[in-house]
Parts: structure tokens; sequence; C-alpha cells
């Protein structure tokens, strides 16, 4: 089998670029949200990210017209039926994600695979609540899905061989570049980027320098294309936060304790760029 048909659930930040990617390379698209204007908004938004690009000449039209013709926008969990995988890419949250793998289990064809794009949460939890644990993993895209190249496939111990080779295919005609890593939590660039994130919020609420002059030095210093208030107002600080407690979680390591600051600022709905506010403010 080769993946023709995939479903999409989840039309956050992830959600939507992970469509637009498979769109582009030739799939049949589900794009499910639980209300329907918000599936269509990602269309449009969709739209208007292809057009972006063929404004810059990174991109045919034709190749936009025809990526947009091959997606459907549904609410009903149902209409992914016969996706040959469906990925979700749902909110950080292990009981929102095992709840919608048994939802996902009793809705798909026998031969769906499926797939968690979590960045952290252990993949096996999500397998043991279906009846198909061989035919789940984690296919971890990054942000934004479109640019990135990299896609981390996350083998838990119950995958079967063949669901790891259809992962990875998917991903090489997705044009990604694939490593595959076991299914503990942070896989490989998350375990080792969010302690690196982390202290440099120590760093902030400490005083040991301000905002700008912490970016401004890991660019320079480091030659990383953003700082580390911008990348994580990117990811969005209530994902991170939910990933910095997953690692914690698992490895009890005090570089993976998130410091106060991050907490706070998720309490008060700084969420970073899709709130419109985090370490930076977006709303001028
Ligand atoms: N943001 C990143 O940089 C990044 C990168 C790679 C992977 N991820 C992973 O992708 C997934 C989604 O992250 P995102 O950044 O797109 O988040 P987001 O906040 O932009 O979107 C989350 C989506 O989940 C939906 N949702 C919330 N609660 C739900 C529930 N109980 N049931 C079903 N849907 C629910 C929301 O409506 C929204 O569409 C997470 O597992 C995250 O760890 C995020």
């Amino acid at each position: 089998m080769s993946v023709k048909r995939v479903g999409i659930v989840g039309s956050g930040i992830m959600g939507s670029g992970i469509a637009e990617t498979a769109a582009v390379h030739g799939m049949e698209v589900v794009l499910r949200s639980r209300a329907k204007d918000r599936a269509d908004a990602m269309v449009g938004a969709m739209a208007k990210s292809l057009t972006k690009q063929v404004d810059k000449g990174k991109l045919e039209a034709a190749v936009r017209d025809e990526a947009l013709e091959r997606v459907t926008a549904v609410s009903d969990l149902s209409a992914l039926a016969e996706c040959d995988l469906v990925i979700e890419s749902v909110v950080e949250d292990l009981g929102a994600k095992k709840h919608l793998f048994s939802e996902l289990d009793r809705i798909c064809a026998a031969r769906t695979i499926l797939a968690t794009n979590t960045s952290t949460l252990p993949v096996v939890e999500m397998a043991m609540e279906t009846g198909r644990p061989d035919k789940v993993c984690g296919i971890h895209f990054f942000n934004p899905a479109p640019v990135m190249s990299l896609v981390e496939l996350v083998r838990p111990i119950t995958a079967a061989e063949e669901t790891m080779a259809e992962a990875r295919s998917f991903a090489e005609a997705c044009g990604k570049s694939p490593v595959e890593v076991k299914d503990q939590a942070g896989f490989i660039v998350n375990a080792l980027l969010f302690p690196y994130l982390n202290n440099a919020v120590r760093l902030l609420e400490g005083g040991v320098a301000d905002r700008d002059d912490i970016d401004t030095a890991m660019k320079g210093g480091c030659g990383f294309p953003m700082g580390p208030f911008a990348l994580l107002d990117l990811v969005g600080l209530d994902t991170s936060l939910a990933i910095l407690d997953a690692l914690y979680e698992e490895y009890r390591d005090p570089n993976y304790a998130a410091v106060p600051l991050l907490r706070r600022m998720v309490t008060a709905e700084q969420l970073g760029r899709k709130s419109g506010q985090g370490f930076y403010d977006y709303r001028t």
C-alpha cells in the first residue's frame, strides 16, 4: 500500500501545515476540525499561504490549484473512514489524544495507519487505545511543516515493520528527510532543544540579560536562525509547557522542569504568535 488519501485531525498550526504539505505532494487530504467553519477557514488560509509561494515564484499556480482541489474540509470524524493514513495533530494532551485514537480505531478501515504528530507524549499509550497497535506510530513534523525538511518517525514497541515502512515512504513522498527514533519523550529534537529553551527563560527570569540580548546572542553567537524567545513564540507557549511537563514526567531531570515564568505566561494566555502575545507582541 502507498498512501494516497490522508486524513488530518486538528486545525491548529501543525494540522494546517501538514495538510498543505501532503496536498502539494499529490495526496488527497481530508482535513477535520471539530467546527466546520474552522476547517473551511484552514483551507482559506492554505490558499493564501500557497498563493504567497506562487507570488514569490517558488510554486507554479497550477500546482497550487491542483493541491487545493485535493483538499476536503470536514467536521465529522467518520469522513476519515477510507483514509490510508490518519495523522492526528490536536492539542498536546494525552487524554485528548487517547480519546481520539479510540474513536479513530472505531471509525477507520482496518487497513488505515493511525499516526500522531505528538512532540513528546508516549505513542504506545495511544496505540493501546486501539485494536490495531501494530498500525500506530508517530510521524512528527516540524514547524512550519511545509518548510522544515525533518520528520521524526517514532517507533513504539508495538509497531509492525510494515507500518514504519509506510510511514517512511509517506514522509519521503512529502519531500521530507525522515529519521527514526524510539518512543521516548522528546524523541531526538525536543529532548535536545527544550532544556535550551527552558534555560533561556531561566536566564530571563533571573535578570541575567534581557529578551532581545538573549535572542541576539544565540543568533549571532551560535548561528541559529532565530533566538529562543522568537522560537518559543512560534511553537506556542502552551505547547512548549506541555512538552516540558512530558519530558520532566519521563526523566525527572531538573533541566526539563518548566521555569515558573513560562507557566505563568500560559496561565495569562500569553501563548505566543497564536494568541498575539508571548515574549513578543504581535498585535501591532
Ligand atoms: N507548535 C509546534 O511547533 C509543533 C511542532 C511539532 C509538533 N507539534 C505537535 O502538534 C500537535 C498540535 O500542535 P499545534 O501547535 O498545532 O497546536 P494548536 O494549539 O495550534 O492547535 C491545537 C488544535 O487542537 C484542537 N483541540 C484542542 N483540544 C482538543 C480536543 N480535546 N480534542 C480534539 N481537538 C482539540 C484545537 O481546536 C486546535 O485545532 C501537538 O501534539 C504538538 O505537540 C507542535
